[in-house]
């Protein structure tokens, strides 16, 4: 029997369902995130409602789970969450049309307070993004890390046992998970994919308990990063460990450890998402925002983000303020959507980042706004996806200012969304997606001034180059979609088990 061939870079669901066979064969699929895809919840009538998570991570995660199947482990926060699972905590999702099933970890909330909203996202977010908000490093909120650590540990062994498995580990909650899940499962596999920058070896040291978070992401078999800058400054931190040396350009070896780590920069599916954009639904939705919000024949600049100040969304009001004080024939013609769903809002940075904002945005309608209406609307909710893709379709210029951000993929589902080769991308410099993506429009959203006068000149039609230019970057994204990340992922795995370096 001859082998379907398999297509380099896997960029389809159906492409990629071929490699997994090849590379997965038999052995269980286990992916272990913070956030889990499928939320259950009471309302207040008492009907019982189930909804996707948000998020980028936990969509792309689900279109892989939904090809590869298999069982994926996460924290289950909603109030319904027990009563929908079985008394191991498993419910089969997606909800429509299972096609894999969701293990719950159940957190006391001061452990969760304490791990999610203090150590992940007080000392590790701060510490791996350059946003200059100092991280918060606590011992109770390390303990409480190492101990939900342990918990995840133990629901991966109750879900892999003996077998031989797969097991993909998400992101910076989880750093000690590797060697906590090799104590309990020897015969498994472990992928783990940081979707954060990595810091420089200086900042690292800061973190009191580098050594520890270095000799847990050790105990991988393959350890995945945005971009390669990331790869390497890990890589120059963990060689310096006792014990591991280097065995080529992207192995580390210890005594009867490997470990492989490379950039592999995470993706969207480009086919659904143009598909969707171009449906009835999001044409309604188009008609229906651009009456909602006063957009018929203004100048519209999108800033779309879950509310985070390392999205640099305090820097694109500053630059909308000052375009409009330098630039009076901007009054009425500008319009800056700003939208974005809260997010971390127990966590003081994150209150501090709310009312600036509210701050600014009120200054700034309040000198500038007129009969024509004000300058910025502010869409502070998580918004459906048709409404999501319209506003995308509505915009002239989609601002992605990130001031530090280890992929961005705004900044790819806008190019996807954009079938018309219309609306221009201004992309900060300091995100994956500006490394990755050949001839977008970069800049440095630190500038503010320079920022405000590259948004001028956008809204001045140009003779027929950022067409050209989105038709290149929409050729990328086709190409380079969330299934061959995950494609080029399991390629590194021999069918065995064993990965190759
Ligand atoms: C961002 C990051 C992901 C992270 C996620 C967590 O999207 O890029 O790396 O996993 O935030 O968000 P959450 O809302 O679950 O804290």
């Amino acid at each position: 029997m001859t082998a379907t061939p398999i297509p380099r870079p896997v960029r389809t669901h159906d492409e990629l369902a071929v490699l997994i066979r090849k590379q997965i064969g038999n052995r269980l699929f286990v992916s272990v995130s913070n956030r889990e895809p499928f939320v259950h919840s009471r309302s207040p009538d008492g009907t019982v409602q189930v909804r996707a998570a948000v998020g980028g991570l936990t969509l792309a995660l689900n279109s892989v789970m939904q090809a590869v199947g298999g069982i994926w482990v996460a924290h289950g926060d909603g109030n319904a969450d027990r009563e929908t699972a079985d008394a191991r905590g498993r419910v089969a999702v997606p909800p429509d049309a299972p096609s894999y099933e969701l293990q719950r970890v159940w957190l006391e909330q001061v452990e969760h307070e304490r791990y999610y909203s203090g150590f992940a996202n007080q000392a590790l977010w701060p510490l791996c993004h350059v946003a200059f908000t100092k991280p918060v490093f606590r011992q109770d909120h390390w303990e409480a890390y190492r101990g939900v650590n342990t918990k995840f540990a133990e629901a991966v062994a109750g879900v892999v046992g003996d077998r031989e498995a797969i097991v993909f580990v998400q992101d910076y909650h989880f750093a000690l998970l590797p060697t906590l899940i090799r104590q309990r499962c020897p015969r498994a596999t472990i992928l783990h994919f940081w979707h954060i920058p990595w810091p420089l070896p200086d900042i690292l040291r800061v973190c009191p308990w580098s050594p520890e978070l270095l000799d847990g992401l050790l105990d991988n078999d393959v350890l995945g990063f945005h971009t390669p800058d990331y790869a390497e400054r890990f890589l120059a931190a963990a060689s310096a460990r006792p014990g591991w040396r280097s065995a080529g350009q992207d192995i580390l070896e210890r005594k009867d450890s490997r470990i492989c780590v490379r950039p592999f920069p995470i993706s969207i599916d480009f086919d659904g998402i143009s598909a969707k954009a171009a449906g009835t639904d999001c044409d309604a939705a188009v008609d229906r925002l651009r009456k909602r919000y006063g957009l018929a024949g203004k100048f519209i600049v999108l800033g779309l983000d879950r509310i985070d100040y390392t999205k640099g969304v305090i820097e694109r009001l500053q630059a909308v303020e000052r375009l409009l004080e330098l630039h009076p024939e901007m009054r009425g013609r500008l319009v800056y959507l700003n939208a974005g769903a809260p997010s971390r809002n127990e966590i003081p940075a994150y209150q501090q980042l709310h009312r600036s904002m509210d701050e600014l945005e009120t200054r700034i309608n309040a000198t500038y706004g007129g009969s024509y209406g004000n300058p910025v609307v502010s869409i502070k909710e998580q918004l459906p996806e048709s409404d999501v893709l319209a506003l995308y379709r509505l915009a002239d210029v989609c601002a992605v200012s990130s001031l530090e951000d280890g992929m961005n993929l705004v900044a790819k589902e806008y190019i996807a969304a954009r079938n018309d080769n219309g609306g221009r991308l201004l992309l900060s410099e300091f995100t994956g997606a500006a490394w990755e993506l050949p001839g977008a429009e970069t800049f440095n959203p630190f500038a503010i001034d320079a920022f405000s006068e590259r948004l001028l000149a956008m809204s001045e039609p140009d003779s027929g180059q950022s067409a050209e230019r989105m038709r290149k970057l929409r050729q990328h994204v086709r190409e380079h979609t969330i299934y061959s990340w995950i494609g080029s992922i399991l390629e590194t795995l021999q069918p065995s088990g064993r990965t190759s370096g």
